[in-house]
């Protein structure tokens, strides 16, 4: 049981990103003194969007200047925190050196964040941004779950270096974070889990997000003849953001959340802003054959392998969402809600051309 006093600042690691955002703006809103660890905080680009809430807000809002792959960076930061929200990590995927691009940054950055919270008397409570890429690499894995659908159990056994590496840079990112945690017992350890997680974005044009990434395939054009019928999850970052903020404040919060509101697959998210967008967007509107992608995929992308296709389309992913629905009182957004507030971000900031 770990009670936070509100009164004292809260770091938040890697605030820029695009979950972090919705996380300070809960904050701030909260009337809190948020820490944002970032590694550039003169880059007006990526902080005006966390400015502009704090200025709304009875919030406040201090930058420090941190880096995850250097040691101490994070002291200062860190002074007088109970909370900490460890976010901060790569996620990107084409990526050319998995070890020195994703590894690196995820697990020494996670220790070193950790060293830190060791030397800081006042923290009493660590949420760290885990993921349940973490959990599984692909889809197929479900068949193979108790019940068939993934639990907090359950740990990421299949990739690795040279297979889906952002999956094991959150794996052993994750692992880092419960060894360091079992070792010590000044401040306890919640993980929040989430899958995809898609959402307006408060910093579109700023966005380095994959998340991203995967909306704007959906709209420009890159999938207008079909999309993969990929198993997968997905969340509101609204939602994951809510996540994070009663992870930190419920003091009978312990252990993994899996942060996933439905159990989908990528031609229900294109299909899905359809009845808003179809007219003026090039959408997905079918399923390619696996057979096709077996054939080309590889050539169009270098993570689309043909075991990545064989693993992951035409399969249902599964997870199991009643521990942070039963603990965390946390009540998902609907899909379409989520597709077509996102989208429309991307068409307010122009980020989409119309066809
Ligand atoms: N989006 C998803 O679908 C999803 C799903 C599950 C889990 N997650 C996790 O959620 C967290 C945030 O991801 P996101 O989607 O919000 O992506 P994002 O917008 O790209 O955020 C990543 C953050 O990590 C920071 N970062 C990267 N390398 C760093 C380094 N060497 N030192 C300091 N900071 C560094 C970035 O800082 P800069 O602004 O300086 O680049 C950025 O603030 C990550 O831990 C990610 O693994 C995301």
């Amino acid at each position: 049981m770990t009670q936070i006093d509100k009164s004292k600042p809260v770091l938040v690691t890697g605030a820029t990103g695009y979950v972090a955002a919705w996380l300070v703006k809960s904050l701030l809103e909260e009337g809190m003194t948020v820490h944002a660890a970032v590694r550039n905080p003169d880059n007006k680009k990526k902080v005006a969007h966390l400015d502009e809430i704090a200025a709304k807000t009875e919030g406040t809002i201090k930058y420090f200047k941190s880096d995850l792959l250097k040691q101490g960076s994070y002291g200062e930061a860190m002074k007088d925190c109970e909370l900490i929200y460890h976010t901060a990590s790569p996620f990107i995927t084409d990526v050319k050196d998995p070890q020195k691009d994703l590894i690196d940054p995820a697990v020494n950055g996670t220790q070193n964040v950790l060293e830190t919270a060791n030397q800081t008397p006042s923290v009493k409570r660590v949420v760290v941004t885990s993921s349940c890429a973490s959990i599984y690499t692909d889809a197929i894995e479900c068949e193979s779950a108790p019940n068939g659908v993934l639990t907090e159990d359950i740990w990421n056994t299949t990739a690795s270096l040279e297979y889906q590496p952002y999956s094991y840079s959150k794996t052993m990112a994750e692992r880092k974070a419960w060894e360091m945690n079992e070792s010590q017992s000044q401040w306890d350890l919640v993980t929040i889990n989430p899958c995809l997680v898609l959402g307006p974005a408060l910093n579109a044009q700023a966005v380095t997000s994959e998340s991203y990434n995967i909306l704007k395939q959906l709209g420009d054009g890159t999938m207008k003849a079909g999309v993969p019928k990929m198993g997968i999850g997905l969340v509101d970052v609204r939602d994951v953001a809510e996540a994070h903020f009663k992870a930190g404040f419920t003091p009978e919060a312990h252990g993994r959340y899996i942060t996933a509101a439905h159990n989908t697959d990528l031609l229900e998210l294109g299909t899905s802003l359809l009845p808003k967008f179809g007219d003026k967007y090039p959408l997905p509107k079918k399923a390619l054959p696996k057979w096709l992608l077996m054939i080309v995929g590889p050539m169009a992308n270098k993570l689309f392998t043909r075991k990545f296709i064989r693993n992951n389309v035409n399969v249902e992913w599964k997870a199991d969402n009643s521990k942070i629905v039963n603990e965390l009182g946390i009540n998902f957004k609907p899909l379409k809600e989520t597709m077509e507030d996102s989208f429309q971000v991307l068409v307010d900031e122009k980020i989409l051309q119309p066809k």
